[in-house]
C-alpha cells in the first residue's frame, strides 16, 4: 500500500503551539490581576509578590479595601452538595461547581480588594475527607488570584484530618499568606493559633508612607470550652488579650511619636471567628442588616469587648459563625458587626443570599494635597445575586466625629 505524506505531525505542532499560547495567556492574565495598587505600579514576579508583605493604601485614591468571607463551610468541592437552597437548585448547587468559588469569584471582580480576610469556618471539617485538600482548593482561586489574604480559624475547621495548630500551619504556608501562626515576640505563650497583628501603611512617597495608618488585629477566637463546669463555645483568653493589648499601645505609641507624630491614634479593626456576647446588646432600632438567629457567643464573658475599649484604637469588629445574622451595631464606640454567611456547603436559608461584608478606609487630603492619616471607614455587604447586589452602606468611623475633638455637653 502506498503510504501518503501524512499532515498528522504537522496538526500535532500547531496544536502544540496553540496550547502554549493558551498557557502563556492565562499567565499574563493572573498576573495583570495580581499587580499591586496604588502608589506601588508595575507588574511583579510571584516572588516579588510573596514579598510584598508591606500593605499600603493606594496611591491614587487613598483607598484601603478589606472583603470579609465568613463560613466557606468548604468541603471535598464538586461532590458537596448546598445546604438550604430551594429544592429546584439542588441539583445544579455545589461547593467548585458554581456556587462558593463562583460568588468569591465574582465578588473579588466587582470590589478588586487589597486584601481579603477569611474570617474562620473555612472548611467544614466534618465533611472534608482530606483538611490539606480542602484548605487548599478553599484558597486555590485567592492563590491564583495573588491577592493578600489573612484567616484566622473557626470552630469546625478542625473536624477533619488536621488539629486546628495543622490547619493553621498549612494556611500560614500557602503562598500569598499574609497570616501568621502567632507572634515569636512577646516572650509569653499565647492561646490558640493566628493571633497576629497586620499594619497599613500610608502610600508610597506619602508622609506616613512608613507607619500604619491602619491597624488590622486577628485574634483566634476558639472553638469549644475545655472547662467542665462552662459548657459551649470558646473564648478569647487573657494570654490574647494582653498580646492585643501590648500590641495597640505599642502601635499608638509609635504612631503619635516622631518621626510625622499624629495626635490620635491610629484606628483598629479586629477580625475573629465567634460574636462576643456584647453582639445581644441591640436590637432592629439600633443596628443595620439583620438578626434572625440567635447570638452564639461563649456562655461566658471573656472580657475582651472592655480590653478593646480600654485600648482606644479599636473602630470596628467582624466576625461570622451566625450565619443569619448580618448586622452591625455601635456599642461604647466600638462597631460590632457581622458578616452573613458566604458559603453554600455551610446552613443558610432559601432565598436569602449569601452575602460577604466589604470595609473601606479613605485618608485626608492635607491643604498641600498629600495623603495624612485616615479620614473615615464606610462598609456595605454584597450579595450573591445576578446583580451582586450591594446593601447597607454604613459608615463606621470618621476623624473628629467621634474623636475626641468635639466636646458633646453633659446632659444631651
Ligand atoms: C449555582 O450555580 C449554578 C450554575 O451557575 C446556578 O444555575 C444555580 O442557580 C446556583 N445556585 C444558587 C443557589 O445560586
Ligand atoms: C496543597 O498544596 C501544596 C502546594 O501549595 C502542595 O504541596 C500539597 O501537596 C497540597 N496538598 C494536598 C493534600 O493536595
Ligand atoms: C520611609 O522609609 C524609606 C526607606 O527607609 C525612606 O527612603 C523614606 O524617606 C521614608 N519616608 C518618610 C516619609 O519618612
Ligand atoms: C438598642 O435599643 C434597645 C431598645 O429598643 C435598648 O434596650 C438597647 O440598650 C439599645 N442598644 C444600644 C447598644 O444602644
Amino acid at each position: 500500500m502506498e503510504v501518503k505524506h501524512s499532515p498528522l505531525p504537522f496538526l500535532l505542532l500547531l496544536l502544540l503551539l496553540l496550547f502554549l499560547l493558551l498557557i502563556s495567556a492565562m499567565a499574563i492574565a493572573v498576573e495583570s490581576r495580581g499587580s499591586p495598587r496604588g502608589g506601588g505600579g508595575g507588574g511583579r514576579s510571584p516572588a516579588a509578590a510573596a514579598a510584598a508583605e508591606r500593605l499600603r493604601f493606594r496611591g491614587r485614591s487613598g483607598e484601603f479595601k478589606v472583603l470579609q468571607v465568613a463560613d466557606m463551610h468548604y468541603a471535598n468541592g464538586r461532590t458537596t452538595g448546598c445546604l438550604d437552597v430551594f429544592a429546584s437548585q439542588m441539583a445544579t448547587c455545589s461547593d467548585l461547581h458554581h456556587n462558593t468559588t463562583a460568588f468569591l469569584s465574582r465578588v473579588i471582580r466587582a470590589e478588586n480588594p487589597d486584601l481579603v480576610v477569611f474570617t474562620g469556618d473555612d472548611i467544614f471539617g466534618f465533611d472534608a475527607t482530606d483538611a490539606a485538600k480542602s484548605l487548599n482548593a478553599s484558597f486555590a482561586l485567592a492563590v491564583a488570584l495573588k491577592l493578600p489574604r489573612a484567616a484566622v480559624l473557626g470552630n469546625h475547621d478542625q473536624e477533619s484530618t488536621l488539629s486546628r495548630e495543622g490547619v493553621m500551619r498549612h494556611i500560614v504556608g500557602m503562598p500569598y499568606t499574609l497570616s501568621r501562626l502567632n507572634p515569636g515576640q512577646c516572650g509569653m505563650e499565647i492561646d490558640g493559633f493566628g493571633n497576629y497583628n497586620l499594619e497599613v501603611h500610608g502610600p508610597e512617597g506619602s508622609v506616613l508612607a512608613n507607619k500604619s495608618v491602619l491597624n488590622l488585629y486577628f485574634v483566634d477566637s476558639g472553638d469549644y470550652s475545655t472547662v467542665p463546669s462552662i459548657p459551649g463555645y470558646g473564648w478569647i483568653k487573657p494570654s490574647q488579650q494582653l498580646w492585643f493589648q501590648r500590641t495597640s499601645l505599642e502601635n499608638q505609641r509609635k504612631y503619635m511619636s516622631e518621626p510625622h507624630a499624629q495626635k490620635e491614634p491610629a484606628p483598629g479593626l479586629v477580625y475573629f471567628h465567634i460574636p462576643l456576647p456584647e453582639y445581644s446588646s441591640f436590637d432592629a432600632s439600633n443596628f443595620t442588616g439583620v438578626k434572625q438567629e440567635g447570638i452564639s457567643s461563649a456562655s461566658i464573658n471573656s472580657g475582651f469587648f472592655s480590653t478593646m475599649v480600654e485600648a482606644g484604637d479599636v473602630r470596628a469588629v467582624f466576625t461570622g459563625h451566625d450565619h443569619l445574622n448580618d448586622f452591625c451595631g455601635k456599642l461604647t464606640g466600638i462597631y460590632l458587626c457581622y458578616a452573613g454567611g458566604f458559603g453554600y456547603h455551610a446552613y443558610g436559608k432559601a432565598g436569602w443570599s449569601r452575602r460577604a461584608r466589604v470595609v473601606s478606609a479613605y485618608l485626608e487630603k492635607t491643604a498641600e494635597g498629600q495623603w495624612d492619616g485616615v479620614k473615615s471607614i464606610k462598609t456595605w455587604k454584597r450579595f450573591d445575586d445576578e446583580y451582586l447586589s450591594t446593601i447597607d452602606s454604613q459608615v463606621l468611623w470618621s476623624k473628629g466625629y467621634n474623636g475626641r475633638r468635639r466636646k458633646i455637653p453633659v446632659g444631651s
